[in-house]
């Protein structure tokens, strides 16, 4: 099969991902997901049509990521689009700066950042040329809410990898971008701010209006 039109999605067993998921298999992509949840997957294999591989992985576990990704390249034979979309909130009730435990702060970086960076790392080889890299990232990466110091500080971080990433693949044509989705309303926002009553995007048209934006990359990139 060809690579053409393949995209892995990292946690594409509910909200964003999920969305992401439906709105590239839509499109007649070969869509790959995977999440830690088994009931989900599970659930995703028998209901959904079309080209698709849904796998246990958790990223912070190399061989997890090892034995996904090869399982990728058999059957799609690489990447062309990789969706870096998994994440935690961290700590909850969200706790203030001077409040943060040191073990909570690393377990956020475990996925945000070290999770996010072996997956990237172990994808780059089975990018194709022309192909496109996403982070999905967060308005809290830059902006400073209150409460918020270990998940902010984790996206910022891992923004700055796909900004050097997207200059050290320029010559493969290959873009990185993070991408902010915006408050949506999905189990993450609800964990994150439970009282929150302000109106929150359906994470189905968030996922609608990225997948325009990657069309509209890789046309600009032909
Ligand atoms: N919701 C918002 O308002 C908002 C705003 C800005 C940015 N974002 C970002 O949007 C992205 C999607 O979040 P969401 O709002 O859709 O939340 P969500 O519904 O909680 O989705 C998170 C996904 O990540 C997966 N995941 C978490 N840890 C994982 C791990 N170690 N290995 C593999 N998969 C893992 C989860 O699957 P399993 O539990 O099955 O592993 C789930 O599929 C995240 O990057 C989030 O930071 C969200």
């Amino acid at each position: 099969m060809s690579a053409e039109k393949s995209i892995v999605i990292t946690g594409g067993t509910s909200g964003l991902g999920y969305e992401i998921m439906n709105a590239f298999l839509n499109a007649g992509w070969n869509v790959a997901i995977c999440g830690r949840r088994k009931a989900e997957i599970e659930k995703i294999r028998s209901k959904r049509n079309g080209q698709l591989i849904a796998e246990i992985c958790d990223i912070r576990i190399e061989s997890s990521i090892s034995i996904f990704l090869n399982k990728v390249k058999m059957e799609y034979g690489g990447i062309y689009v990789l969706i870096l979309n998994a994440a935690t909130i961290g700590p909850l009730p969200l706790p203030k700066v001077e409040e943060l435990r040191i073990e909570d702060l690393r377990m956020t970086f475990e996925t945000n950042f070290f999770g996010n960076f072996n997956f990237l790392k172990y994808s780059i080889p089975l990018l194709k040329d022309g192909g496109i890299v996403v982070h999905i990232t967060s308005d809290a990466a830059t902006v400073p809410y209150a409460g918020w110091s270990a998940y902010s500080s984790s996206k910022a971080a891992f923004d700055a990898i796909i900004r050097i990433l997207n200059v050290e693949l320029t010559e493969r044509k290959i873009q990185a971008f993070s991408y902010d989705p915006g408050d949506m309303d999905t189990e993450m926002h609800h964990m994150a701010l439970p009282e929150d009553r302000s109106p929150l995007k359906n994470p189905k048209d968030v996922a609608g209006k990225l997948l325009d934006e990657v069309m509209e990359r890789l046309e600009r990139n032909e």
